[in-house]
């Protein structure tokens, strides 16, 4: 966690928003700083159309994949609508499952409006990151999934959001989909790093959501970069499957063994034997 902190101003952060385990190994191998396991795992894995249906047992499940990974990194577990919101009680019991799956921290959603959920936790001794400007669980009340900070009084209090996440003992804040000044000004004046998802480069690091950078998204979102495109591989490996067993080239010599010869004969024997008994009995 302090290794973390530290890295600010010193060496950009690298997070990336994954939820299995063999993401999680890779993302080791190739020197990833942290990783997500976003609430976006109900979107991303199993087809929902909001973040607002997923439940601490889904984090909690891809947290222990993640976990299972052994990683270098820190391992940080999003915490699902209305896990938090609804009391300090609340924020406590639901955040120690995701601890006691193997997150190191835990991702809550809002600004000023949740500080105290976020001095409760840090309290109790859970790391906390904060994730302010867009924030998707309030998507109903945003207006859809805008870019924020376009205006002065939005933009203030996006800064004020971020002052008080800090002053609550967040040790981390991502800003999503928020105007580039305005993720700058707060990476400048806060003491904690920044780690922006569309709002531009001015922060201490940046998360990208892992769908997005495979190319296997539904939607990919403009400021996200497509590193490979994994949908045409797939789909090109699945239709290859699929024609090959269709026309019988699949499985072929190397992927099945036979018994051996002797064996195989003294089991037809067997089997006319008992057939010949049956026709008997
Ligand atoms: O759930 C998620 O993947 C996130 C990232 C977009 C930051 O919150």
């Amino acid at each position: 966690m302090s290794d973390f902190v530290k890295m600010k101003g010193r060496e950009k952060i690298v997070m990336v928003a994954l939820y299995d385990y063999i993401s999680a190994k890779i993302a080791d191998e190739v020197g990833v700083h942290g990783v997500l396991i976003g609430d976006s795992v109900i979107m991303n894995v199993y087809g929902f159309k909001s973040t607002h249906y997923a439940t601490i047992r889904d984090i909690v499940r891809h947290v222990q994949a993640v976990s299972n990974a052994n990683p270098r990194y820190l391992i940080v577990g999003d915490m699902p609508f209305m896990t938090y919101e609804t009391s300090k009680k609340d924020a406590l019991k639901n955040a120690s499952k995701i601890i006691r799956a193997g997150a190191d921290a835990v991702k809550v959603e809002g600004g000023q409006e949740i500080a105290d959920k976020v001095e409760a936790l840090v309290k109790a001794g859970i790391p906390v990151m904060g994730h302010i400007g867009l924030t998707p669980q309030r998507y109903l009340t945003l207006g859809g999934y805008r870019l924020m900070g376009k205006t002065v009084d939005i933009a203030e209090k996006i800064i004020e959001d971020a002052y008080a996440l800090q002053d609550a003992g967040a040790f981390s804040i991502v800003i999503e989909f928020t105007v580039s000044e305005v993720a700058a000004e707060i990476t400048r004046s806060l003491k904690i790093p920044t780690i922006c998802i569309g709002s531009g480069p001015e922060c201490d690091g940046q998360i990208l959501v892992i769908n997005d950078i495979l190319g296997i998204s539904e939607i990919q979102p403009f400021f996200a970069k497509k590193y490979a495109n994994l949908r045409d591989i797939i789909r090109e490996a699945l239709k290859n499957y699929v024609e090959d067993v269709k026309n019988g080239r699949f499985p072929s010599e190397e992927h099945f063994r036979r018994m051996k010869r002797e064996e195989y004969e003294q089991l037809k024997q067997r089997i006319e034997e008992r057939r010949k008994k049956n026709m008997h009995s």
